[in-house]
C-alpha cells in the first residue's frame, strides 16, 4: 500500500510494520504474493492494521470468517470447550464430533461425515473414496472442470483445472482430466472405461465466481447414474450458507423441477465451517458411506472436540440469527449495487456474477491505468481499494471477489459499494 500522507503513522508504528515485514522476508517461505498490509485485530466485518487504520473486510479471509472477526460466540465456544477437552485423537469417541456429523447430515441428506483439517484434505478424502469405489473394476480416473480449484496438495493440484498451480510440480498425480465447466456434452465425451467420478464446484471460486447452471447439475447427476460414477461436489468455498442455502447446489436448484431430489454422492467442506478455526469435512451419501472402512483413511487432528464445538456454535448462530436469509438479502443488495456500478462504468466493469455473499465482478480488458507489466489488473485494483479502506480478493487476472461474513450488515454493504464506486470512478484518472 502506498503511504497515505494525511494518515501517516508515527515512526514507532511505522517501525512495527517494517519489523513484521522484515520477519517475513527473513523467515517465511515466500510462496504468497501478499498485499502491503500488516493486520493486528478485527471486529465484525472490520479489520485494523498495526497503524490503527480500519478496513471494511469484504474478503472474509477468503470465505472463511462466517461470523466476522472476534465473534463472541466463537470465543466462548473456544474457551468453554478448551477448558474441558481440546484433543483426544480419533482412537476414541467424543460427543462434539458425533453431534456435528449429525448436523451436517441433516443439512445435506442421508449419509455420513469424515472430519479433516482443511479443504484440500477434505477433497483428498473424496479422491480416495472415488479410488476405493472404482478399485475392483480397475477404475480410478476423476474428471474435473477447467478453471476449477481443489487445493494445493499433489492430488489437489492434479485435480485443479488451472495450469498455473501445476507448473514446476510435474509429474502430476495421474488419473485427473479436465473439461469445460457447464458443458455437459464435453463431460459425456470425456468419460472413459477408467472413469470413477466427476468433481465440480457448485460455484467456481478461484476460477472467477461462475455458478453451475441447474441443467448442468441435473445433467451430471443423470450422467453419473447412467455411467455408474460418483458425483462429487467441492463445497469448500461456495458452501456453508454463502449462497443463501447450506450448499450452493441447493440454492441453484431451488424451484427447478427435479431439483429437490438432487443429491451428489460426496460433498467437501471447510472454510466457513470453522469460521477461522482450521477444519474441514466431507459428507458421503448413504450407499457409499461405509466404503472408507476402518484403517483406510485417517488424520490425527480431524474432528477434534475443540474444532467441532466451534463449528456447532457457528451453526447455532447462523440458525438463531437467520444468516442464510441475511446472505440472500445482503447478497442481493450488493449484487444490485455492483450491477449499477457496472452500468455506470461499462468501460471498467464487464460483468457481475455469483449469488448470495459469493459475488464477483469482471474487469473490462485493457484498462490503461491497470496495465502494469507483470501485475494482474485484479491485484492492482485490490491494492487501490485497500488504500480506500476496502479489502476484496482477486480471482485470476480480471475478477475481484466479495466473500464477506454471513452477518454483513446493510450499512457495511452500503459503505463497501460507496468505496468501490469511488475507486472505480477514478480508474480513468
Ligand atoms: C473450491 C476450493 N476447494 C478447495 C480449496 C482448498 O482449501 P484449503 O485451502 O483449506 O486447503 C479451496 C481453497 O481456496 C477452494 O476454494
Amino acid at each position: 500500500m502506498k503511504e497515505n500522507v494525511s494518515q501517516s503513522p508515527p515512526p514507532i508504528v511505522r517501525n512495527r510494520f517494517e519489523r513484521v515485514r522484515e520477519l517475513f522476508t527473513k523467515h517465511v517461505i515466500p510462496s504468497y504474493g501478499r498485499f502491503e498490509l500488516v493486520l493486528s485485530h478485527g471486529v465484525g466485518s472490520h479489520l485494523f492494521d498495526v497503524n490503527g487504520r480500519r478496513y471494511l473486510d469484504l474478503g472474509g479471509g477468503i470465505a472463511v470468517c462466517s461470523l466476522g472477526h472476534a465473534h463472541p460466540a466463537i470465543t466462548e465456544a473456544l474457551v468453554e470447550q478448551s477448558s474441558k477437552l481440546v484433543h483426544v485423537s480419533n482412537l476414541y469417541y467424543t460427543e462434539p464430533q458425533g453431534r456435528l456429523a449429525e448436523a451436517l447430515v441433516d443439512l445435506i441428506g442421508p449419509g455420513k461425515c469424515f472430519f479433516s483439517n482443511s479443504g484440500a484434505e477434505a477433497n483428498e478424502g473424496l479422491f480416495k473414496l472415488a479410488r476405493k469405489f472404482g478399485h475392483d473394476e480397475g477404475r480410478f480416473e476423476i474428471i474435473t472442470a477447467t478453471n476449477s480449484f481443489h487445493g494445493r496438495t499433489l492430488a489437489g493440484i492434479a485435480a485443479t483445472g488451472q495450469d498455473k498451480v501445476k507448473k514446476g510440480f510435474e509429474p502430476m498425480v495421474s488419473g485427473f482430466r479436465h473439461v469445460p465447466y457447464n458443458d455437459l456434452a464435453s463431460m459425456r465425451r470425456a468419460i472413459s472405461p477408467a472413469t470413477a467420478a466427476i468433481m465440480i464446484e457448485g460455484i467456481q471460486g478461484e476460477g472467477g465466481v461462475t455458478p453451475a447452471t441447474p441443467e448442468y447439475l441435473l445433467g451430471l447427476r443423470a450422467l453419473c447414474d447412467e455411467k455408474k460414477l460418483l458425483l462429487l461436489m467441492d463445497g469448500v468455498q461456495c458452501g456453508h450458507f454463502r449462497s443463501g442455502r447450506f450448499q450452493s447446489f441447493q440454492r441453484i436448484l431451488e424451484g427447478v423441477p427435479g431439483g429437490e431430489k438432487f443429491l451428489p454422492d460426496g460433498v467437501s467442506m471447510a472454510k466457513s465451517l470453522g469460521g477461522g478455526f482450521p477444519m474441514g469435512a466431507f459428507w458421503v451419501r448413504a450407499p457409499y458411506a461405509d466404503l472408507l472402512s476402518a484403517g483406510t483413511h485417517g488424520t490425527t487432528y480431524g474432528g477434534s472436540p475443540l474444532a467441532c464445538a466451534v463449528a456447532l456454535r457457528i451453526l447455532d448462530v447462523i440458525d438463531e440469527e437467520k444468516l442464510a436469509e441475511n446472505a440472500r438479502l445482503i447478497g442481493d443488495f450488493l449484487c444490485e449495487g455492483l450491477e449499477q456500478i457496472a452500468k455506470n462504468y461499462p468501460q471498467y466493469v464487464k460483468t457481475v456474477r455469483g449469488m448470495g455473499l459469493m459475488l464477483g465482478f469482471e474487469l473490462a480488458p485493457d484498462i490503461a491505468s491497470l496495465a502494469v507489466e507483470g501485475k494482474m489488473p485484479s491485484s492492482l485494483l485490490a491494492s487501490r481499494l485497500q488504500e480506500e479502506g476496502l479489502l476484496v480478493i482477486p480471482a485470476g487476472q480480471n475478477v475481484l471477489r466479495l466473500l464477506p461474513p454471513l452477518n454483513l450488515s446493510r450499512g457495511d454493504a452500503e459503505e463497501g459499494l460507496i468505496m468501490l464506486e469511488r475507486v472505480i470512478a477514478k480508474l480513468g484518472a
